[in-house]
């Protein structure tokens, strides 16, 4: 068993977290405060080739495995999670479902500009009334010839007013239940389609997370997703992957955490002494670092498993679920060891455990991991 990383993944990691330092840390806080999208910093993130990672370069993208695609994630996260949200979403949901069920001519309408982040995309499976229980969808496509009438309602959709491509899932047949949902591509612009409001939101306050509004909006047959039926499965299939990409984006939020408490821990003196010194401080600390270092055991393993071409849906929904929980604690102690500096927005730590929490409800909650685990275990 080999435990390092690759030249090629440590130079990948090293140009995230200098892109990271450089970029996305100067007016993070203001991002946050205003809620404010990071246009410019998604533009170059594309530029640098993290909006496509994995995708193979004969449609533009890095051609890189898995594992790269997890160290990048951690390190954007660490600085800035409303970028990385979309980061994720756009590799590991929207190319990622484009390039392993899509068409050829899907693939080069749509997949090509979305790997080089010259357009990004957006994910629609929540509903109103459809969120954990995702078979329960009532947006209808009903065919109609050449295309289907699309109607209903998409909520708390991550680059909803940003993205440029959509793929949504809705019901084409409700008589079959979870066999009757399909999944379309769909362009923004399109007549009947509206962007709706943007949610104010604890965390994660730089993403731009909307609902979305379809009525009769026509859309093409050519722009199904697989056959008629094969929706929620590409739904699933799609959420196993991105889990991958929450994980590490949780990883990356509790690590961020973590390196700003002990450096604090080291500058700041209490009782004649740097805070490192007291025992109190070091058992955080030393609690922080060894629930991080098992949740990136997790994250990877999900990754390698990937790039093997092996099961990773439970590998996944593990790594999901700790790495969320970790990301939980390691913040809040994080504002702890800052005492009262930690309650403020200078610190980071602050936003940081906001932004943690989103990761154990986004890309199914907490519960919905356990559930998927527990099949995994009882199959
Ligand atoms: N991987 C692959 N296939 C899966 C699967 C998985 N993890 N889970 C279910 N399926 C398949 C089943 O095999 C079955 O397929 P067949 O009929 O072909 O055999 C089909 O899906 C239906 O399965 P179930 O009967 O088990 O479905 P269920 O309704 O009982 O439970 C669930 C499914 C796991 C609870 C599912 O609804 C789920 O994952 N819910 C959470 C949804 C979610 O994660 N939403 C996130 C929204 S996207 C988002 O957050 C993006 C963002 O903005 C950041």
């Amino acid at each position: 068993m080999n435990f390092d990383y690759t030249e090629e993944h440590l130079a990948v990691r090293d140009a995230a977290r200098e892109f990271a330092q450089t970029e996305l840390l100067p007016g993070v806080i203001d991002r946050d405060t205003e809620a404010k999208f990071p246009h410019e910093q998604i533009k170059k993130m594309g530029e640098l080739g993290f909006m496509g990672m994995m995708v193979d370069p004969k449609y533009n993208g890095g051609g890189m495995d898995t594992v790269s695609y997890v160290l990048a994630m951690e390190e954007i996260s660490k600085i800035d999670a409303s970028a990385s949200v979309s980061m994720s979403v756009n590799n590991s949901l929207v190319c990622w479902g484009l390039e392993k069920y899509g068409t050829e001519a899907q693939k080069e309408k749509y997949l090509k500009p979305l790997a080089t982040g010259e357009i990004i995309g957006a994910f629609c499976l929540s509903e109103p009334e459809a969120g954990s229980d995702a078979t329960s969808q009532k947006t209808e496509a009903v065919k109609d010839g050449d295309h289907y009438i699309l109607n209903g309602t998409k909520n708390w959709i991550t680059n909803g007013s940003t993205a440029s491509v959509y793929l949504v899932i809705a019901q084409t047949d409700p008589a079959k239940g979870h066999k009757g949902i399909s999944a379309f591509i769909v362009e923004k612009g399109w007549d009947g389609f509206v962007i709706g409001k943007k949610e104010d939101k604890l965390g994660i306050r730089g993403s731009d997370t909307h609902s979305l509004m379809f009525t009769d909006v026509k859309v093409p047959v050519e722009n199904r997703i697989g056959e008629e039926g094969f929706g929620f499965n590409f739904a699933m299939e799609t959420l196993n992957g991105g889990r991958i990409g929450i994980a590490a984006q949780a990883l990356g939020i509790a690590s961020g955490a973590y390196e700003l408490a002990l450096a604090y821990s080291k500058e700041r003196k209490a009782f004649g002494k740097p805070i490192s010194q007291h025992q109190a401080i070091q058992f955080k600390l030393a609690d922080m670092a060894t629930s991080i270092e098992a949740a990136r055991l997790l994250v990877i393993k999900s990754a390698w498993l990937k790039d093997q071409g092996k099961d990773y849906s439970h590998a996944s929904a593990m790594a999901k679920l700790y790495a969320s929980q970790v990301a939980m604690e390691v913040t809040v102690e994080a504002v702890q060891v800052h005492g009262g500096y930690g309650y403020v927005k200078e610190y980071h730590v602050e936003r940081l455990m906001r932004d943690a929490k989103i990761t154990q409800i986004y890309e199914g909650t907490s519960e919905i991991q356990k559930i998927v685990i527990s099949r995994g275990i009882l199959r």
